[in-house]
């Protein structure tokens, strides 16, 4: 009587068992293939699943050694400019494509091309700024490369204005080249640009990116270097001020002061489009490493390896032009808040300020063409700034 009770019991275990392996190996398997666009989980399930928590502050942290390497190369993308195109022009060392960016309190996803075209479908996304700016959208077509490359859609021939379709995704990528993002008017337009005298209209949004913008899901923003150079500084129609310039009875301003309005005419201009709905991002400032010398006085930039945040940090004038713009960008935040709009920050400057072995130096041309400035200012590619696009993947899984 018991043998028996044991024996149907075993057997209806053994029934349960067989019922539960089916439904775990093949019904359950093939009712998600059904009801989800990934195989296993949706998009959105998955996105909160690899979601950073919000106690991780994902910006700060340090560069950890990698041998995985680059997501490409020269070979694997085909879009990256000489310029930037270092392996091409024979820099010897690899080892600064061994790192990965590790956030203190916890890791960063590595860019996973699929998921990033799954979370802009049916968006589109674009940047504005200048040539550093450029340097993030080739990194973003690059790592995208590995799943597929896009239609240009371009509406001009112009190379500092580009529009792609990933056609599969309708997704739209566009990059505007606006360096001082608000009107600028080069006085002196065939010099070379360094010290070139600009006209800035600090309360003017520049039209080439202001006229087209409102359609925009995303728009990244960020401005630099230009605001170095010497400065006539517009309000109004009028000369106000100006910075560095051969001008006498014109008041002199700080550079700072003309960085502080481009942003905040820049993100006004954003906040008061009628029908803009997008989410805006202040990519902070990209800090340059000149050492040994001043950009234009033999300065190079000929580290092979990071360095620790106690030899290098955001100061002086860097430091000033970063905390110029974060403050303009909460500004915005609240502004934009009252319109439900998001003005969100991608704070990239800690993480590069401690990569002076991320930039070309001269590897950025052929040795025997005659150029004896080295570029510190843009990024190799593949490259650190690789890792610009990784943190911009977790921003755009925020608002899912
Ligand atoms: C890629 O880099 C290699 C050196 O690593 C170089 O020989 C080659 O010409 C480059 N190819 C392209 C397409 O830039
Ligand atoms: C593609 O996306 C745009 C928005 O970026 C939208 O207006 C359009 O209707 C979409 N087209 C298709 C075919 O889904
Ligand atoms: C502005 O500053 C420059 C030096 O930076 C100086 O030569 C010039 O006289 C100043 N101009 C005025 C109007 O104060
Ligand atoms: C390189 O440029 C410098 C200054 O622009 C010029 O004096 C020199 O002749 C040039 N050399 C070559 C080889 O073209």
């Amino acid at each position: 009587m018991g043998g028996a009770f044991i024996t149907s019991h075993s057997t209806s275990i053994k029934v349960l068992l067989l019922t539960l392996t089916l439904v775990l190996f093949t019904i359950l398997p093939v009712y998600l293939l059904i009801i989800s666009p990934s195989p296993w989980l949706s998009l959105t399930d998955y996105v909160k699943n690899t979601k950073l928590g919000n106690r991780c502050d994902m910006f700060r942290g340090k560069w950890i050694p990698y041998s995985d390497g680059p997501y490409y190369t020269n070979e694997t993308c085909n879009v990256i400019f000489d310029q930037q195109n270092c392996m091409k022009f024979g820099r010897p060392d690899t080892d600064f494509l061994k790192w990965r960016w590790k956030p203190n309190q916890c890791e960063l996803p590595l860019f996973d091309a699929v998921q990033f075209l799954e979370l802009v479908r049916g968006k589109s996304m674009a940047f504005v700024g200048d040539s550093v700016g450029r340097n993030q959208v080739q990194s973003l077509l690059c790592l995208l490369a590995s799943v597929v490359y896009p239609s240009d859609v371009s509406k001009t021939k112009d190379p500092r204005f580009r529009q792609w379709l990933y056609k599969d995704y309708n997704f739209t990528l566009a990059s505007y080249w606006s360096p001082h993002l608000v009107k600028a008017i080069n006085t002196y337009p065939t010099g070379p640009t360094y010290n070139r005298l600009v006209n800035l209209y600090l309360d003017e949004a520049n039209d080439a990116w202001a006229d087209e913008i409102e359609a925009f899901d995303f728009v990244i923003v960020s401005a630099g270097q230009w605001f170095f150079g010497p400065q006539v500084y517009y309000e109004n129609h009028r000369i106000i001020g100006c910075y560095n310039c051969p001008m006498n009875n014109v008041k002199n301003l700080t550079m700072f002061y003309g960085y502080r309005k481009a942003f905040r005419t820049t993100f006004q201009t954003l906040w008061s489009l009628k029908n803009f709905k997008g989410v805006t991002y202040l990519r902070t400032l990209s800090p340059a490493h000149f050492e040994n010398g001043e950009w234009n006085a033999g300065g190079s930039c000929s580290r092979t390896q990071p360095v620790t945040r106690r030899k290098m940090k955001l100061k002086g004038d860097s430091l000033k032009f970063y905390r110029t713009q974060v403050e303009e960008l909460r500004r915005a935040e609240k502004e934009g808040r009252k319109r439900g709009l998001k003005f969100r920050i991608l704070d990239t400057s800690e993480a590069m300020v401690v990569r002076p072995d991320g930039h070309p130096n001269h590897y950025g041309h052929w040795p025997q063409e005659n150029v004896t400035i080295a570029d510190c200012v843009h990024w190799c590619l593949p490259g650190p700034v690789d890792t610009w696009n990784e943190f911009l993947v977790q921003m755009l899984k925020m608002e899912i």
